[in-house]
C-alpha cells in the first residue's frame, strides 16, 4: 500500500512538471499574454470594463457580450449562412445583423447548422439584430418578425438601426416591452451621433441603451459620444472597424498602422481590430472570406502598447466613409 501511495505522488509529481514544461512551450514566444489593457479612463468613468480572458464586456443589463463578433451587412444569403458557421467555428461568439440585411434567415441557419454539428450551444451565441426604421411604427411585431426570421426564441441584443425623431421614442419603448417579455435580453442604439439626440431617447424611456453601434474606426474615434454615454454604461460597438467595403485599402495601407502591423508580424486588419478592443470598442469586422475571418479572431495573442495605441489615437480626422 506504501509503495503504491509513493508511486502515486511521484507520478502525480512528474505530470506536474510536465503540464508546467508544456504550458511554458506553448505561451507565444515574442509577446506576453496581453492583460486587460481597456480599463476605463478617468474621462470614461461608468464605462463597461473589457475582460481580454472571458473575451466579454459586461453590459449594463447585466449580460456578458463578447467583444468581437462577425458583421453581416451586405452578404448574400448563402454569404452569410457560411460566413457565420465558419465564424462560429473560428471561436467568434457574437454575430451582428439587421432586418435590413435581408439575411436573418440564413444567418439562422448558419447559427443551426453550427448547433448540429456540436460547435455551439444557442446559450454560447451572441445575436444582435436591428429594427428598421419603416418598422418603427409597429415595433412589436417587428420584434416577432425578427424572432421568426431568426429562428430563435430570444435576441441577445436589438437595437433601434437609426435616429428617427418622429418614431425612434415609440419603438424603442417596444424594444422595453420585448424586454419584459423575455423576447429581447439586451437593447439599444445605433447611429445617433450628437449626445443631446442621444439623451432625447434615453430621457423618453426607462431602460439605458446597453449599447450604440456608430461608424468607428482610426480616422472616425467616436470619443465624444463614448465620452457622453459612459454616464449610462453604455459602451460603444464600431461598425465600418476596418473602413467599411472598398474603405479598408486607405486603412490597411496607413503608414502607422502598417508600420504596427510589421512590428508584429500581423496583418493591418488584426491591428485595427486589435486597436478597436484595447480601446473599449466592441468590434463585428463583416467577411465573406473563411480566410479573413479566421485571421479576424486570431488578435488574442499580441497587444499594442501604449505608445501604438497614442500612435493609432492620433490617427483621428474626425473623417465618415459612409454618408447615412
Ligand atoms: N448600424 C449600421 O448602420 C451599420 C452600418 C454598416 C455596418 N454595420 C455592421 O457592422 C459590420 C462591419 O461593417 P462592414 O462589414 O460594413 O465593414 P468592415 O468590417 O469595416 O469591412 C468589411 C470589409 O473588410 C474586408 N475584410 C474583412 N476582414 C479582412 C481581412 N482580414 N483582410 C482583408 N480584408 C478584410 C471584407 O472583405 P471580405 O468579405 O473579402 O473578407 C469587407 O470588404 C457590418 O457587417 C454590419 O454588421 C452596421
Amino acid at each position: 500500500m506504501k509503495t503504491k501511495g509513493m508511486l502515486a505522488i511521484v507520478l502525480s509529481l512528474c505530470l506536474l512538471l510536465a503540464g508546467c514544461a508544456q504550458n511554458q512551450n506553448s505561451a507565444p514566444q515574442s509577446s506576453p499574454e496581453p492583460k486587460n489593457t481597456a480599463a476605463p479612463s478617468a474621462d470614461l468613468k461608468g464605462y463597461p470594463a473589457f475582460d481580454f480572458e472571458q473575451k466579454t464586456v459586461t453590459l449594463n443589463s447585466g449580460h456578458a457580450m463578447p467583444m468581437l463578433g462577425l458583421g453581416t451587412y451586405a452578404l448574400s444569403d448563402s454569404e452569410a449562412e457560411n460566413s457565420v458557421y465558419w465564424a462560429l467555428k473560428a471561436g467568434f461568439r457574437l454575430i451582428d445583423t439587421a432586418k435590413i440585411y435581408g439575411n436573418e434567415a440564413a444567418v439562422g441557419r448558419g447559427l443551426k447548422r453550427a448547433v448540429n454539428e456540436g460547435i455551439v450551444t444557442r446559450e454560447e451565441v451572441f445575436i444582435t439584430t436591428k429594427m428598421w426604421t419603416s418598422d418603427y411604427h409597429d415595433g412589436d411585431a417587428a420584434i416577432d418578425a425578427s424572432l421568426e426570421r431568426l429562428g430563435v426564441d430570444y435576441i441577445d441584443l436589438m437595437i433601434l438601426h437609426h435616429s428617427q425623431p418622429a418614431d425612434d421614442v415609440n419603438a424603442y419603448q417596444a424594444l422595453e416591452r420585448g424586454v419584459k417579455a423575455g423576447k429581447l435580453r439586451s437593447i439599444g442604439l445605433s447611429n445617433y451621433y450628437e449626445p443631446d439626440d442621444f439623451d432625447r431617447v434615453v430621457k423618453a424611456t426607462s431602460i439605458k441603451p446597453a449599447l450604440l453601434q456608430n461608424e468607428t474606426h482610426p480616422y472616425h474615434q467616436s470619443g465624444e459620444m463614448k465620452k457622453h454615454i459612459a454616464q449610462y454604461g453604455t459602451v460603444l460597438e464600431s461598425w465600418f472597424p476596418l473602413g467599411g467595403r472598398g474603405n479598408t485599402q486607405t486603412l490597411f495601407n496607413d503608414s502607422t498602422i502598417s508600420q504596427i502591423a510589421k512590428a508584429h508580424g500581423v496583418s493591418s486588419a488584426q491591428v485595427i481590430i486589435r486597436w478597436h478592443l484595447q480601446a473599449g470598442n466592441i468590434c463585428i469586422p463583416g467577411s465573406s472570406s473563411e480566410r479573413h475571418i479566421q485571421e479576424n479572431y486570431n488578435v488574442w495573442q499580441f497587444a499594442l502598447t501604449e505608445e501604438e495605441m497614442a500612435q493609432m489615437s492620433n490617427l483621428e480626422r474626425d473623417e465618415r466613409f459612409a454618408n447615412f
